[in-house]
Order: structure tokens, then sequence, then C-alpha cells
């Protein structure tokens, strides 16, 4: 029984799940904490990344080489980028693009430089399980004030946390320049999954969207991660592990 990789990026969206752990036990590896343990009588290995995509990225080869994980899914929150992305809602990321990536004229922009790709897909039977997940935590572990609408799309990352309506503006528009139409921005996601893609390890992503990625998500986000993110993520993760 190989273990299912949960990773996070902050200790809040952690928390709920720790505290449902059964049989717990830390692991001190690569100047981070990981747990061991099982959630629903399944192994699961329990990541924290911190922030940004280098830390994603060596989180996610460790969970690989030293925990042997199976798939990896990270869940944490995201700013909205789309039309109708609100405050609440989840993106589950149906591919993922780094939008700070731009090696031209060499490479296309966007394009990973020698992959001949941008956008990396999350794996498609995981994805699914994660979306019916979401949905499903959503009904039954409603947050009040937030009508909590659960879409899929495109998840891109980058190292900036996107502050401002018209930086956020601007970001949007040269990815859709370039065929991309993003749904939310985040600092990770882009990253886990090319490190999956390179070990051939399925991974999928959802994100609680915490601000607009507008002139107050300074605001939005810390009030958001406290109060809300943990009690998300535990509830989608513990739908995941039961389908
Ligand atoms: N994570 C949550 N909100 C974000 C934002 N506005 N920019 C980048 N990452 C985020």
């Amino acid at each position: 029984r190989t273990p299912t990789a949960i990773l996070s990026a902050l200790a809040e969206e952690q928390q709920g799940l720790i505290a449902q752990l059964q049989s717990s036990r830390r692991v001190h590896h690569a100047g981070r904490d990981f747990w061991c343990g099982e959630l629903h009588g399944q192994p699961v290995v329990l990541g924290l990344s911190r922030i940004g995509k280098v830390a994603a990225a060596t989180t996610t080869a460790a969970l690989i080489e030293k925990f042997g994980v199976a798939r990896v899914v990270f869940t944490g929150v995201a700013g909205g980028v789309g039309a109708d992305v609100q405050v609440g809602d989840v993106v589950v990321g149906s591919g993922f693009v780094q939008h700070d990536m731009d090696a031209s004229p060499l490479f296309p922009r966007y394009e990973i430089p020698l992959t001949g790709q941008a956008v990396y897909a999350g794996d498609a039977a995981l994805t699914a399980r994660l979306l019916q997940a979401s949905q499903a935590a959503l009904r039954s572990a409603p947050v009040a004030g937030y009508r909590a609408q659960v879409h899929q799309g495109l998840i891109a990352s980058g190292d900036r946390f996107v502050n401002g309506a018209a930086e956020s503006a601007a970001l949007v528009l040269a990815l859709q320049n370039a065929g991309h139409q993003p749904l939310a921005v985040e600092m990770e996601g882009a990253a886990v999954a090319q490190v999956c893609a390179d070990y051939g390890i399925p991974f999928a992503a959802v994100r609680t969207i915490s601000d607009r990625a507008d002139d107050s998500a300074h605001v939005d986000f810390p009030q958001f991660v406290s109060a809300i993110a943990s009690v998300y993520a535990r509830s989608i993760v513990m739908e995941l592990l039961l389908l």
C-alpha cells in the first residue's frame, strides 16, 4: 500500500488534516516536517512545502524519493482571476502553467524550455475524483457566508503574490494572448505538476479562493486562510480518500 501525498503550502491549510491523522509519526527531512499516518485507513504523507515554486518542487521530490508516494494531491488557497471565480469558491486544476516562465525569444513565452510544453495537465482520473470530492465536501459541509461554487480549469503559478487589479489584469491578458485562460493564481501548483510529470506520478490540485488577486488581496488572504482554509482542505481530502 503506497501512500498518497497531501501537500500544502501553509500550516493553516494542513492543521485540520494533522488533527485527523491516525498512527501519526512526524519525520523531519530536507528542512521540513512530514507527517506519516492514516486517514480513513489509507496511508498518507502530509507535506508542508512553504511558499513558492522552488519550495514546492523540493518538497515534491522528497515525497517521491524518500517517502515513495504513489500520487500527489495539493490543497491550498489561490487568488481568483476567472471572471466568475469568487472568494469561497473552489478551483480544481485541469492544467497548470508557470506565469513567470519566459525564456523568449529562445522559446515561446510560458514554455518550459526543452520540454515543448507550457501547460502540465492534472492526472485525469485523480482530478475527476478530486472534483467529485470537492463537490461532496462543499455540499455536506458548507461554510456560512460563501456560495462555494466548484470550478475546473487552468491554474497559473509563479513566485509572486498577485496583489493589484492592474497587475492581475495584465497577467491574465498576457496568458490569454498565448491561448491560456486562467481561473486562479497561486505560487506552487505548476512546479509540483512539473516534478510529478518528470517522475511519472499522478498529480491533482484543488484551491479554495481566498482573494481576487486585486488591491485588497493582502487583506482578504490572511483572514480567509486562518478562518476557512483548513476546514475546506480537511473536508475535501477526507471525501477524496473515501472515493
Ligand atoms: N494565493 C492566494 N492568493 C494569492 C494571490 N493573490 N497571489 C498568489 N498566490 C495566492
